[in-house]
């Protein structure tokens, strides 16, 4: 893959080790930046909209809150895992790069092409159409809207965060704090509001709160799924490493304020909603949120609808921005097509990767469906959660001399590879559906595409010319590892 043909913006610089140019992006993450992007992505739609699902699976208020803190607890524990293997391995690609240093190239290859083809863009494409669906919501009110409205809405959102994206990381990663400052005001605001309701003696949802609590390993797994999805973008930071700032005191930091932040909004955020509706008012609810603002801020409720969207724009873009990187970086080691690993010469931005994750995630939208993307992108994810995290498992008993300036507990990566074992298992046992054996298909699938092009390097003759032509278009070039 290495001796390819490329325009290099650098050639007299050019690293002789690393055969690429010295072009590189730059370290321009900070500690507030790097909080923002972990909480930012956080939270998205799945907080206005899950608590519903989570209720409707376990049955009680209680339940429901047990979940809640249960999937704070279980995201703490995989960050701070992510976290350590982030300081062991210092290059950008998060779970990619991780299970490739740990398994080898055809698991990697497995990850990346599962990830970069269906898992990052489907979620860029869910949580654009959760924005789509909340921010033209007022103009149609009283009839629902025409879903090519809702499509056409997501798209440009997905091509404006691609233009942004490209031009320039500062410009992107001011967006993720200002979305995250606001959506922070929002939860807060939810929050007061239970406050004074609870305050003012609405209790009623907490009286018998253990009633009808689901005991049943499927519904409890599917619960956990509806949850994790509002936490998923925990692991975020991992994929820019090589951008972020001091990584080895500035990631751990960054997860040990993100996580408890977010998941103490949460759960507090829930507790309003349990204030503010009965049980049986937050299942008929369609979107807790807008019900909750209904009750309590009246005329008002249009603030919600309007944070609802805006959060969701915020953690498209951090969506986004990771899920870029994991296309570039996977291209850097050989297993996409070389452009994908070039950045822009100019903005030092990956542009080629960028419009290949934006470009399937408007394919995504075609078709797409919240509910199914939210179910789907879980099991596959927690597949990959648990492969990564038994990487981590295997470093720390088989390599323990390895330098790493954080370090967990080993009884924290084995709480998560359990979890995430039952996280893949539970729901297939208690209910096999046939789209499961999909995803397991499409990623075996990735082995036929593995041996000719990356293990045997089989490359069509055009790709050459296709790469320096798009080179030339897009005015991009190598780039070189940035772990020093
Ligand atoms: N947690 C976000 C939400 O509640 C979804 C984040 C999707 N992005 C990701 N990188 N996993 O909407």
């Amino acid at each position: 893959m290495r001796e390819r043909r490329t325009v290099d913006s650098s050639s007299s610089a050019a690293d002789p080790s690393e055969g690429m140019g010295t072009l590189r992006l730059k370290r321009e993450i900070g500690l507030i930046s790097a909080v923002s992007l972990i909480a930012g992505t956080m939270i998205g739609s799945g907080i206005f909209m899950s608590p519903e699902w989570v209720l409707y699976h376990m049955g009680s208020p209680a339940g429901s809150l047990i979940i809640w803190a249960a999937c704070g607890l279980l995201v703490m524990f995989g960050a701070l895992s992510y976290a350590e293997l982030g300081t062991i391995i210092k290059e950008s690609g998060g779970d990619y790069i991780y299970i490739l240093r740990n398994f080898g190239s055809l698991p990697a290859f497995l990850f990346a092409y599962t990830s970069i083809i269906v898992v990052r863009p489907a979620s860029v494409a869910g949580v654009s159409l959760s924005f789509a669906e909340y921010a033209v919501a007022p103009f149609y009110q009283g009839c629902s809207t025409p879903q090519v409205v809702i499509k056409c809405t997501a798209a440009s959102c997905i091509l404006f965060l691609t233009i942004v994206n490209c031009l320039n990381v500062r410009l992107a990663t001011a967006i993720m704090n200002i979305f995250t400052a606001a959506k922070l005001l929002v939860l807060l605001v939810i929050v007061i509001g239970g406050v004074v309701l609870l305050i003012n003696g609405h209790t009623q949802s907490f009286q018998d709160t253990f009633q009808n609590t689901t005991a049943r390993t499927g519904p409890i797994g599917v619960a956990f799924y509806q949850g994790l999805w509002s936490y998923d973008g925990w692991n975020n930071l991992n994929f820019v490493t090589e951008e972020l700032r001091k990584p080895e005191v500035n990631l751990p930091r960054a997860v040990m304020i993100a996580i408890p932040l977010v998941t103490c909004l949460y759960l507090l955020v829930n507790v309003s909603y349990f204030a503010a509706l009965t049980p049986a008012e937050l299942l008929s609810s369609g979107a807790v949120a807008v019900s909750w603002g209904n009750k309590v801020l009246g005329n008002w409720v249009w603030v919600i609808s309007l944070s609802v969207a805006l959060s969701s724009f915020g953690s498209a873009n951090g969506t986004f921005f990771s899920g870029g990187r994991v296309c570039y970086i996977a291209s850097r080691e050989g297993h996409m097509p070389d452009i994908l690993s070039m950045a822009h010469v100019r903005c030092l931005t990956p542009s080629p990767a960028l419009i290949f994750t934006s470009a399937m995630a408007l394919i995504m939208i075609i078709p797409g469906n919240f509910s199914s993307i939210v179910n789907f992108f879980s099991f596959t994810a927690w597949l990959f959660y648990g492969t990564t995290i038994a990487g981590l498992l295997y470093l720390k008993i088989k390599k323990p001399e390895l330098p790493r300036s954080y370090k967990v507990p080993i009884i924290i990566p084995i709480i998560v590879l359990i979890a995430s074992v039952y996280l893949v298992l539970a729901p297939i046992i208690d209910q096999p559906q046939i789209e499961s054996l999909y995803v397991i298909l499409f990623i075996l699938s990735g082995i036929i595409v593995y041996f000719p092009l990356v293990h045997y390097k089989r490359h069509p003759q055009f790709l050459q010319r296709v790469t320096l032509h798009l080179q030339l278009l897009l005015e991009v070039a190598p780039t070189a590892k940035n772990t020093n």
